[in-house]
């Protein structure tokens, strides 16, 4: 059997491969890391190519492809979200992604993008969170302590200096799971048994629950003046978290707008109602926190430009290391031509 070429071998890093970087890299170094790919690519945003994600909905779920570019680089992650997926012992979450040469249109990663999105939307948050949360803010409640809920905590202690979290899940045994995930991290971990009680004393809510319904995480009478909200579960058409007169009383922050009127706790608003991108408080060409009373949402549904940071985050940080595979992923006849041929002498 002949061997690939270098031509035919694409970077391909596995779900052992990346545990392992995260875990010689540190998930709290990892976070603060990635969240610098992403301010980066956000502050240069109107270089990106951009489209709403490609979503196909069923009763269950929804797949998506999240594609951009730049003038360099293209990229695109294809995930699911299927809530009740852990019913059956699945993740409500999985995803993998690809990074190619705009030059030439060669695949230059292919990589797992599970962790990465766990990683990338915690970094996120907590990059964003560090423009809008009040300042000095300590303690943040967790609402829905599932898959994404341990990466939030982290980036936002490594990132906003955040020292205490309190949990709260419908399901005990996920704010167990996570009470144990968190008691080395050097947060203080209040487990809650409600939500109202879980926001008590928080400056920051995130809320990262998973239902396929317009669902109410949090009502207006839970929300008092000076807070920041993370609201991250709320991303799919007819899936929200939060109560309507609750975006009424925000400054509402959007990552893309054609998207989040689609997916995001706006669509429960008209598509004039006014939302601030992120971009341009980043870029200091729109206002973030004004005033300590204020409170500032983070509409988050996740955008391709997040995952395009990662994966440029993580192509870089694998070249030189042991952290990834060569994948033979690329036909690579002898005469770019002669396709037919290259089977024929395989057989
Ligand atoms: N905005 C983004 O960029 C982004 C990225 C990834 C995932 N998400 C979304 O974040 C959410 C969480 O993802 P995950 O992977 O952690 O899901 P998960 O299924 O692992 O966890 C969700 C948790 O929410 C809990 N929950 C459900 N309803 C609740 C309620 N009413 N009150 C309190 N807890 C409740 C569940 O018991 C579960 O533990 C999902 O909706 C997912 O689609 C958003």
């Amino acid at each position: 059997m002949t061997q690939p070429s270098d031509k035919a071998l694409v970077p391909f890093v596995s779900v052992d491969n990346m545990m392992a970087l995260v875990n010689a890299t540190g998930i709290e170094a990892m976070l603060r890391d990635l969240a610098g790919y992403i301010e980066e690519d956000f502050k240069r945003w109107p270089e990106f190519d951009k489209t709403p994600r490609v979503a196909s909905h069923s009763a269950d779920g929804v797949i998506e492809l999240m594609p951009t570019a730049d003038a360099d680089k293209y990229g695109f992650k294809y995930v699911n979200g299927h809530p009740k997926n852990i019913r059956d012992g699945f993740q409500t979450v999985t995803a993998f992604g690809v990074l190619s040469s705009v030059a030439n249109g060669y695949p230059l990663l292919v990589t797992e993008m599970t962790v990465l999105t766990a990683l990338r939307t915690a970094a996120t948050s907590a990059l964003v969170g560090s423009y809008l949360a009040p300042k000095g803010a300590k303690v943040m409640a967790m609402i829905g302590n599932g898959a994404q809920c341990e990466f939030q905590a982290l980036a936002f202690k490594a990132i906003c200096g955040i020292d205490t979290v309190r949990l709260y899940d419908i399901d005990p045994a996920a704010t167990e799971k996570a009470v144990r995930n968190l008691a080395k991290s050097g947060l203080t971990v209040i487990p809650c048994r409600s939500g109202e009680e879980a926001i008590e004393g928080a400056q920051i809510i995130t809320t990262c629950t998973a239902d396929k319904q317009y669902a109410t995480i949090l009502t207006d009478n839970m929300v008092g003046s000076g807070v920041h909200i993370n609201a991250i579960g709320g991303d799919c058409p007819g899936k929200t978290e939060l109560h309507r007169d609750i975006l009424l009383r925000s400054d509402i922050f959007v990552e893309y707008p054609p998207q989040t009127r689609i997916e995001g706790e706006i669509q429960q608003l008209d598509d004039t109602h006014p939302v601030t991108e992120l971009w341009q408080v980043m870029r200091n060409e729109a206002a973030g926190r004004r005033d300590p009373r204020q409170i500032t949402l983070f509409d988050s549904v996740g955008f391709a430009i997040e995952d395009f940071s990662a994966l440029r985050f993580i192509h870089d940080r694998i070249r030189g290391t042991a952290f990834f595979d060569h994948l033979d992923m690329l036909a690579d006849p002898d005469d770019p031509r002669d396709l037919v041929g290259m089977v024929n002498r395989a057989a």
